[in-house]
């Protein structure tokens, strides 16, 4: 959709953005820029120079999947690329106005960590960044890279990038004007996820969903090598699947949604919640919203994770909040396994679901306790069977 320059001029009136600082970097100014960032040396990941040399030289060509570090992903018929030179103005200027309305909610919201982190990368800027840059500054501060993807991936692949620490990331960006997104896009990987690599438990968590992902995986394929019947396959690659949604619902509701206690007051550092300038304060402040205090390191707190179904398509109505990042760190892959596979004999709750059992910090108005549910649905009244003609 193109806009009109009456239009664009509103938007970036709106959000506060100064049009004539959408401009981005010619291919000469970000090749330069490149070349002194990817020698450098005081970082804790340097990048070999005879890599760093030839990550410049191929800098012209579009960005794929990073090449800093010894592993790579294949990310078949999901390979995309960054073509910096083919994205929009209007790209630009979307971006422009997320970081523009987050620059504010963030201060307010984002736990400390989540902001000394932002500080560490080049995504505050009025114009999309150049994953060149972004990857090889990613790589000497974490360790991790960026590998670009054409759309919302399978969550096999999508954890599998995790094994190898790296990090799927969209070439599209939300259209001028949009806030809630279903599926994840430049403003989501980038001014949500990135800066979250800084703390070191959420990226060992991140690592660790994907060594959890590979066993669960790989256990089942070993299994299915013992089995010759049809019915007995299918029902292994279930149990699998069960699996690995549940270790799912525990990286939505810390890693994209997750709230964390900082002096006494609540903080977001969940991507989902931070990429969103709607989100950000609704998360913290809304009184719809629930907001449940774990410990990650009790086995309890982690089922109820594990056992919560969630909802892509409103704002969550349920919150964890843990006390600090320190338990994060229990998340071992075998733990993770070992949780999942605990979760497949419990019962499982909906996302608006309180149980007596819950440190509640506040009740949303959109909650309901089981029993509840379970009275309303017994409470509707009996009616004649449909008849299935018109
Ligand atoms: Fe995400």
């Amino acid at each position: 959709m193109s806009f009109t320059s009456e239009q664009l001029e509103g938007f970036a009136k709106k959000h506060g953005v100064i049009l004539d600082t959408v401009s981005p970097l010619d291919f000469e100014e970000r090749k330069h820029l490149l070349e002194n960032l990817v020698h450098q040396t005081d970082v804790p990941f340097p990048i070999a120079r005879d890599r760093a040399t030839s990550y410049v030289e191929h800098s012209l060509q579009p960005f794929g999947v990073g090449t800093l570090s010894n592993e790579t992903i294949d990310l078949g018929a999901f390979q995309n690329h960054q073509d910096y030179n083919s994205l929009t103005f209007e790209d630009h200027l979307s971006w422009a106005c997320l970081i523009n309305d987050q620059k504010e909610n963030k201060e307010l919201y984002a736990c400390t960590e989540y902001l000394v982190g932002e500080d560490t990368f080049p995504i505050n800027g009025s114009v999309i960044p150049d994953y060149h840059m972004l990857n090889a500054r990613l790589y000497q501060q974490t360790g991790w890279q960026l590998a670009t993807v054409s759309t919302i991936i399978p969550s096999s692949l999508f954890f599998h990038c995790h094994r190898y620490k790296f990090f799927p990331v969209t070439t599209f960006m939300r259209p001028l004007g949009t806030d809630y997104l279903e599926e994840p896009d430049i403003g989501h990987d980038l001014a949500g996820h990135i800066a979250t690599f800084t703390i070191p438990q959420i990226a060992e968590v991140m690592n660790n969903h994907g060594l959890a992902h590979e066993r669960i995986s790989s256990n089942m394929e070993k299994e299915l090598l013992h089995v010759q019947d049809e019915n007995q396959a299918a029902v292994l690659k279930q149990e699998a699947e069960e699996l690995l949604l549940y270790a799912g619902r525990i990286y939505w509701y810390t890693v994209e949604f997750g709230l964390v206690m900082q002096n006494d007051r609540l903080s977001a550092f969940g991507a989902g919640i931070l990429s969103s300038p709607s989100e950000t304060p609704y998360s913290i402040e809304s009184t719809e919203a629930t907001r449940i205090l774990i410990d990650p390191s009790s086995d309890r707190d982690l089922l109820r994770l594990a056992t919560t179904d969630y909802s892509i398509n409103e704002y969550q109505k349920t919150y964890f909040v843990m006390r600090d990042f320190k338990s994060l760190s229990s998340l071992t892959p075998e733990r993770i396994i070992d949780v999942v596979t605990e979760a497949k004999y419990l019962p499982h709750l909906g996302w608006r679901d309180i149980l007596d059992s819950d440190h509640v910090i506040s009740r949303g108005t959109d909650s309901m306790p089981p029993d509840e549910k379970y009275e309303m649905l017994a409470n509707v009244p009996s009616s004649p069977s449909h008849s299935t003609t018109a």
